[in-house]
């Protein structure tokens, strides 16, 4: 077909060429001046008719081509939006912009859970870098994240897109280099030292910063912005995990922190190379124009910050080595301190590693616990319900008396494990809203994906996480709804997990999310102490829509007001299910404990 419109085109050239020479052999008798500078111009005007007629035959020809190969590939993309010449699904994406998520969700349900699309119908590129496969099949999902995880490393795109900001890091690596990393934060990770770490730096931001902020709240009738609140706190405990040092950004009157500021530049900067072909903003670069150069004075901010920290930890860690009347068995317990005594990396490995982590666990719990706070002010049976187990929890750890005693201290480990509605809320929130709403992975050699999608070597594989959250086929007819309990057990007592390629809100395989255990440990702690002491709602008239980025920000923020949180319906409740458990004195040595100052904050403060 290709040859036959080539053929057919340059028949037509021919044709053309041919009449443009049967004009010219008309004019050629005349032997006076003028008439031969007539002639001379009837000659020009004739070439120029042969050129244009046969540039118009070669054009048509090529087009004519292309529309019969863009028509080949577009019957070839399996399902997905309609595809456009030359720029491919683009104009649907644009049209679509403010609601991408749900846009690709509508198509994947379209399309059966998976579809291909062309971002560049050129040829050349249109199969292999311009070609997308979307997809939220379970079974593509662990083929893709597990079985044939070699074959799908994040990629030279992703890789240096992120290298001036993260470098070789965890986040940012694939093949030999991720592993190594992976092994040696893993062990990290699976330690009870770390847990402990988060707990004390979570337990100190919340008790000593943001609850008297919500109560100030509440005293002044103020609304907050809980989703900027969450961030400041989110931002705070993943820095004093990361490198032992508490930002402090969340404080009263929610000051600006210079490194901060700088860590939110470098990522905005960032993530606008994704926007621009790579030799745009690889020219922009060599120029420092634009947002080039907001990334590399930032980066340069981070960088001096965080040597900075480097440097003073290596020093106490070596005075700390030297043998001490009082060691304080609490400190040097972050990242990058058990790095360091773990080998001898240089100072650019363990900036990677605290900068890595940063970026990885700072605004996806603050994000899920916006989508929590939001969605449990939504529905209230779930709140009471959340309550009413939360309650029974503190019941069973011996905390009896008056509920205004159970707030005077940090909910326990073993408090905080037994909140398996709690968990069961927080996982909901995530099926729904995954902190990461889309991911993607570079395909290295062709490959059959289970459900027998064709992926050529060079295209990528974008897998929709919050698409399959939302899929009918995998969750049910109410897959829509927000239902904690199908989280649960049949009897309510046990949290049961879904499959990690269903519920891939923490990624799968081996490069599952690290923190998931930190991240149910923080965000549990968080909503407990606020939900206990707080009843919030959103302000009239605040619109909570989805920001359109790599993590599902709220778009506006999320505006609520506060107000104090009236236990006694709850004990109402539980003293109707469940007599026993309020009927008790509060044993003495309880008593004492819970009107000292909090043990986990105190540790912290020390
Ligand atoms: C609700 C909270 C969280 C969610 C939803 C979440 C989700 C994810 C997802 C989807 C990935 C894969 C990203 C990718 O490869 O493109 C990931 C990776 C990762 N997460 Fe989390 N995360 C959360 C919290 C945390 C926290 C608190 C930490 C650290 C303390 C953390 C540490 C990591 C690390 C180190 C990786 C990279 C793993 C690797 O590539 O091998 N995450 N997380």
């Amino acid at each position: 077909m290709l040859l036959l419109l080539l053929l057919l085109g340059a028949a037509a050239a021919a044709a053309a060429a041919a009449a443009a020479g049967g004009t010219s052999s008309t004019g050629s008798s005349s032997t006076s001046s003028s008439s031969s500078s007539r002639m001379m111009m009837m000659m020009m005007m004739m070439m120029e008719e042969y050129w244009s007629g046969t540039w118009a035959a070669v054009a048509l020809a090529l087009g004519a081509a292309y529309m019969a190969w863009f028509w080949r590939l577009a019957r070839g993309l399996r399902g997905g939006p309609r595809v456009w010449p030359v720029v491919g699904s683009l104009p649907g994406l644009v049209q679509n912009a403010e609601r991408m998520h749900e846009w690709i969700a509508g198509n994947l349900r379209g399309a059966g859970g998976t579809y291909q699309t062309c971002i560049c119908a050129v040829p050349g590129l249109a199969r292999r870098a311009g070609l997308v496969t979307v997809t939220c099949d379970p079974r593509n999902l662990e083929h893709v994240l597990k079985s044939r995880f070699d074959n799908y490393p994040k990629g030279p795109t992703w890789h240096a897109v992120f290298r001036d900001l993260l470098g070789d890091g965890i986040f940012n690596s694939d093949g030999d280099t991720w592993l190594l990393q992976r092994k040696t934060a893993a062990l990290e990770f699976t330690t009870r030292t770390l847990r402990h770490a988060m707990s004390r730096w979570v337990a100190r931001s919340i008790h000593l910063r943001l609850l008297p902020i919500l109560s100030h709240a509440v005293d002044a009738r103020s609304p907050v912005d809980l989703q900027d609140l969450l961030l400041r706190l989110t931002f705070d405990n993943i820095c004093g995990l990361a490198f032992g040092k508490d930002p402090e950004t969340l404080s009263p009157g929610l000051p600006e922190n210079a490194f901060a500021v700088a860590f939110d530049r470098a990522t905005e900067a960032t993530l606008q190379r994704f926007i621009f072909p790579e030799f745009v903003w690889q020219f922009k670069k060599r120029l420092q124009f634009g947002m080039e150069a907001t990334l590399a004075s930032s980066v340069a901010h981070v960088d001096r910050y965080l040597s900075a920290v480097i440097k003073a930890r290596k020093l106490e860690l070596v005075s700390s080595s030297s043998p001490s009347p009082s060691p304080s068995p609490d400190r040097h317990d972050d990242l990058l301190s058990r790095f360091m005594k773990k080998g001898s990396y240089s100072d650019d490995f363990l900036q990677q590693v605290a900068l890595n982590f940063i970026l990885a666990g700072r605004d996806t719990s603050s994000v899920a616990l916006s989508w929590f706070f939001w969605l449990v002010s939504t529905h209230p049976p779930v709140e009471r319900r959340i309550l009413v187990y939360l309650k029974a929890a503190l019941s069973e750890t011996l905390r009896l008396y008056p509920s205004v005693l159970w707030l005077a201290s940090p909910l326990a480990f073993e408090e905080v494990d037994r909140l398996v509605y709690l968990k069961a809320a927080l996982s909901e929130t995530l099926r729904l809203y995954p902190s990461v709403p889309e991911d993607s992975k570079h395909v290295v050699a062709d490959d059959v994906l289970p459900d027998g999608t064709f992926v050529p070597a060079g295209s990528s594989v974008t897998y929709s996480i919050y698409s399959a959250g939302r899929m009918k086929s995998v969750w049910g007819d109410d897959c829509l709804e927000f239902r904690p309990e199908r989280w649960l057990s049949p009897d309510g007592t046990k949290f049961e997990p879904h499959d990690s390629f269903k519920f891939v809100a923490f990624n799968a395989g081996p490069r599952i999310c690290l923190g998931k255990d930190l991240a149910y440990l923080q965000m549990k702690s968080i909503a407990a102490a606020v939900l206990l002491r707080h009843r919030l709602a959103v302000v009239p008239g605040h619109r909570v829509e989805q920001k359109m980025s790599l993590t599902l920000f709220m778009k506006h923020g999320l505006k609520m007001h506060v107000a104090a949180r009236d236990l006694n319906p709850i004990v109402a409740e539980l003293r109707r299910t469940r007599p026993e458990a309020l009927a008790a004195p509060p044993p003495e040595s309880q008593v004492n404990k819970s009107s000292a100052v909090p043990t986990e904050v105190a540790a912290v403060t020390a």
